[in-house]
């Protein structure tokens, strides 16, 4: 079986090669130049950033995508351009972007302007590396003077969800071809030749061909269709309304023969487009109905109308991220536009509102006013992803899901921005070059650090006068760009006008968030009023070797109460340490907590008394602490543990508590904490006592639920409510409560046996995986059949996620072979398999054995996508945590150097940096940490 799948590898591999050769080689008329060697040439086309002498005005693109394989298999796309661009510089050379183009005839270069003439093309080539078609003309293109480039091209659509590529699917049997777009970051060059930076924005005049019977769409508004007969071939032409002035990785050419609905909303038209039985079932109605409160929304929080005629939204069966925010015409994959009551869950149906919001937001940050270049994406991706909550939570206002960033962004990247290895929210425009820089950027730090330092601004300047920045930010730069900087004079502006008291200037302040990586943890001392900052280093040995123009000193705001009572006003850290008498308690009620709501991008900790009072407050009235801030001390405390500020066991001390806790949040964020002992402990001894102790710790919450669901026959009302419930039921069946196992075993069996599903789609996921886990190849295989046939791409996501619970290392390793055959896990779903595979401890060497083992391939195939590859990394090593893992990690590192980690570099170094730190933590804690839950047991036994 191994060899056999070697084989299969090797054979793509091969045909991957191939393919490129063939792009490379086809090209009848423009020869490439071999990459260069040695010396690194300092030829304008050897460098990744186009020179500043040409500026595009408008483009005529012309694509014709053919959804049938030619006679050899391939399937392709013709295309012809016409770039017509302003001369602002003197210059013999045009540089543009093409990437795996063919182009067969010459080009040919006009001049617009009457009474000058243009150059004629003296010799022209490919430069694979810089991805440029590079023309040297005879003489030169004179400053001020507008210039016209035609040219004709083909190019493989191939199945690689980058730039112009195709998508397929089965309906009734017969495969169907979606030819679609993804070109952010640096793909437009892979559909026509293109400027292909942020800044250079231009108005595109978009023409599709496509064959009768299918719909093309793009971001203009169809303008007219007409038949006709090119190359003795009867097809459609399609023209498109000229575009807005726009950067070319918003573009969208799709052609399908999919179904949609609509509506309109004051002159808007918001259309939804699916597989048409997806659309006949009603699964993009949920869309379809937030849409419009969501746009509305948004143009009252940015006080600035939708600038488009249309708003169009697409699921496509094969994409690489979660959406992406084309202007006008948003793309998403199916999971994350389509819903259906009776297969998706209510987490699918926030993912839906979240992420609809998300790419909406962008249609004026960053689609409307775009950000000079790619070095500045955390701003883009970081404001999306705090304002996401903000369009979500108004269209869906009984769900309270503002409070979810805290868990989802805040601390999910205070995990890897307390490592060395991070980096700040801001890089500079030089350090950014190459396409797998660029794609790299898009990690945790700009999307979830963004998103919390920017609700951190906003929070203290307030939501009004935040607005009120971004309103006139906005209305400056339209169809423009800007810098990060630029936000903040606008901000700035808005705090002088309104007279908001500030100790420090917006870009000040901003700065200590934006150019050091890390945070800070505040220490208060409730006996001296003390409090002082330091940045908080998960592994406190570790040395930080860049250095910070600030110190690792930020400028931190502090809002927080005394006993329950919420201070009025924000009290302001600005150096390493101050004395705030207020802060002093006295008695042994009083107690202070600070960064309400976790608003503040920075951890907190207490001198012992302080902890002390705060664990009595937790266990005799956990009420009078926020929700929000219950779930802040439980991740604060384990967090300071591992950072060795506090003792384990105090950390453990705050889960005390939740026998009695009712609320999500909380018992979240105390799950994902238990998570990292799960992931240290479940190969060990430590593992029996602490399963006993957390059943104990859970089964209230189980019996909770079993009691207000009429014994689990209906579902809570409250969406957190609705979360807490697979919450309770996952951490029972998790710790082998059997009253658990039985309930899914006996639910899956029922399925199996009657062929009808009768499991609430909200508890779907942590069922099947505990009835897999539970089973053997009988289950796998029913959940297997299941998979192939899910109608709705939700419930084959529960399924293809449960399939990795099995604790059957031979299917385990089976699964990992289907990865590598995209036509039984689809490309875009591979690297998120195997990662599921890696989190169950049965899978975890095999995952890690097995991405080894074929890491030349899954780097060629997955090295230049964004979020998978970094994910990828970080999960198949995620447990590591002994010397010899260590060792094969900096080993894989060092055997690999040469094909290297593309957008994983970064997460490989987190890894090992990770592994370390783990190490040493399992060595420090084990004996405590056994200790203290076996005398937690004791006590129970003793006390029931
Ligand atoms: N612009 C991104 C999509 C993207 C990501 C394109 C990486 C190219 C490379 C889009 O706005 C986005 O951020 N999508 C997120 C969803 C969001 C809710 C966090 C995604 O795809 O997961
Ligand atoms: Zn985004």
């Amino acid at each position: 079986m191994i060899l056999g799948a070697g084989a299969v590898a090797t054979i793509i591999a091969l045909s991957v090669v191939y393919s490129q050769e063939m792009a490379k080689n086809q090209d009848g008329g423009t020869p490439t130049k071999p990459p260069a060697t040695a010396a690194p040439s300092n030829e304008p086309w050897d460098k990744y950033r186009l020179p500043k002498s040409l500026l595009p005005q408008q483009y005529n693109v012309t694509l014709w995508p053919r959804l049938l394989p030619d006679p050899t298999g391939l399937y392709i796309f013709t295309g012809e351009t016409t770039v017509e661009f302003k001369c602002v510089e003197d210059t013999d050379l045009i540089l543009i972007h093409s990437n795996k183009l063919n182009y067969s005839d010459s080009a040919h270069l006009t001049s617009v302007d009457s009474g000058v003439e243009a150059p004629s093309i003296k010799s022209r080539f490919l430069q694979i590396e810089t991805q440029y078609l590079v023309l040297q003309l005879d003489g030169k293109l004179v400053k001020d003077h507008m210039y016209q480039l035609h040219t004709k091209f083909t190019g493989e659509l191939a199945d690689d969800l980058g730039g112009f590529y195709r998508s397929e699917y089965y309906e009734d049997g017969v495969k169907k071809v979606v030819a679609t777009t993804q070109m952010q970051p640096t793909d437009a060059r892979k559909a026509f030749p293109c400027f292909d930076e942020p800044a250079m924005k231009a108005v595109f005049h978009i023409t599709l061909i496509h064959d009768i019977g299918t719909v093309a769409l793009s971001n203009g508004e169809q303008k007219e269709t007409s038949s006709v007969v090119i190359e003795g071939q009867h097809v459609q032409k399609t023209a498109f309304g000229p575009t807005e002035k726009m950067s070319t990785y918003l573009l969208a050419f799709i052609v399908s023969d999919f179904a949609q609905i609509n509506n309109t909303i004051d002159d808007v038209l918001i259309r939804i487009f699916a597989r048409k039985p997806a659309i006949d079932a009603g699964q993009g109605q949920y869309a379809l109905n937030k849409t419009g409160p969501i746009l509305k929304f948004f143009e009252g929080y940015y006080s600035s109308k939708y600038p488009l005629p249309k708003s169009d939204q697409i699921a496509l069966p094969d994409f690489n991220a979660g959406a992406m925010e084309n202007w006008g015409l948003i793309t998403y994959r199916e999971t994350a536009l389509l819903y259906d009551e009776s297969f998706s869950s209510n987490s699918n149906k926030e993912r839906i509102a979240t992420i609809i919001a998300h790419e909406l937001a962008h249609m004026w940050f960053g689609n409307l006013v775009t950000l000079r270049w790619w070095n500045d994406l955390w701003l883009n991706e970081g404001f999306a992803s705090y304002v996401e909550y903000l369009g979500a939570a108004n269209a869906e206002p009984d769900w309270n899901i503002t409070d979810l960033i805290v868990l989802n962004d805040v601390h999910r990247v205070f995990a890897v921005d307390a490592l060395t290895s991070s980096h700040p929210l801001s890089s500079k425009e030089e350090d950014i070059q190459r396409p797998a820089q660029i794609s790299e950027l898009f990690d945790a730090i700009s999307y979830s650090k963004g998103a919390s330092v920017l609700r951190m601004l906003s929070d203290f300047l307030t939501e009004g006068v935040f607005t009120q920045g971004l309103t006139s930010y906005l209305n400056t730069f339209a169809f423009g760009n800007a810098v990060y900087t630029d936000l903040w004079e606008h901000l700035q502006m808005a705090v002088n006008n309104t007279g908001t008291d500030l100790p420090n200037s917006v870009n000040n302040i901003m700065n200590t968030w934006v150019l050091q990586m890390g945070f800070p943890v505040v220490t208060i001392d409730t006996q001296t009023g003390g409090i002082s900052q330091k940045h908080f280093l998960l592994d406190p040995d570790s040395t930080v070797t860049v250095e910070s123009p600030f110190n690792y000193e930020w400028i931190v705001p502090i809002k927080w109460m005394k006993t329950g009572v919420i201070h009025p006003t924000i009290q302001w850290l600005k150096n390493k340490s101050d004395t705030v008498h207020e802060m002093k308690t006295s008695g042994p009620s009083e107690w202070v907590l600070a960064n309400l709501n976790v608003l503040g991008y920075y951890r907190v900790n207490y001198d012992q008394g302080n902890w002390d009072r705060l664990l009595i407050a937790l266990r005799d009235n956990h009420s009078s602490i926020p929700v929000i801030n219950r779930a802040q001390l439980v991740d604060d405390a384990f967090n300071l543990a591992r950072a060795k500020i506090i003792p384990t066991v105090l950390a453990l001390e705050t889960t005390k508590y939740l026998t009695e806790e009712r609320d999500y949040v909380p018992w979240k964020s105390a799950v994902n904490n238990l998570d990292f002992f799960y992931l240290m402990f479940d190969r060990s001894e430590v593992y029996g006592p602490m399963q006993n102790y957390l059943m104990k710790q859970i089964t209230p919450l189980f019996t909770y639920y079993k009691n207000t669901t009429g014994n689990w026959s209906t579902i809570p009302a409250g969406h957190m409510d609705q979360y807490n419930q697979v919450n309770a039921i996952s951490m029972a069946c998790r710790t082998g409560l059997e009253e658990c196992s039985t309930l899914t075993k006996t639910w899956f069996k029922q399925w199996m046996d009657t062929n009808t599903n009768r499991i609430h789609p909200n508890l779907r996921s942590t069922v099947y995986c505990n009835a897999i886990a539970a089973g053997g190849a009988k289950e796998w295989e029913f959940a297997w059949s299941q998979f192939q046939k899910a109608t709705i791409a939700s419930e084959a996501e529960k399924l293809r996620s449960a399939l990795s619970c099995s604790k059957q290392p031979w299917l385990l390793n089976r699964y990992l072979e289907y990865t590598l055959n995209s036509t039984l896990i689809r490309k875009q779903d591979a690297t998120s398999t195997i990662v599921s595979i890696a989190s169950n401890v049965a899978g975890q060497s095999l995952a890690w054995d097995f991405v080894r083992a074929r890491w030349t391939y899954i780097f060629n195939e997955y090295g230049g996508g964004s979020f998978s590859f970094s994910n990828l990394i970080n999960g198949v090593t995620k447990r590591f945590s002994t010397e010899y893992e260590l060792q094969q990690l900096k080993q894989f590192k060092a055997d690999n150097s040469e094909v290297g980690f593309g957008s994983g570099t970064l997460a490989l170094d987190q890894s090992i940096e990770r592994t370390i730190s783990n190490i040493k933590w399992i060595t420090e804690n084990k004996q405590n940490v056994m200790n203290w839950f076996k005398a937690e047991l004791k006590l129970y036994e003793a006390s029931s």
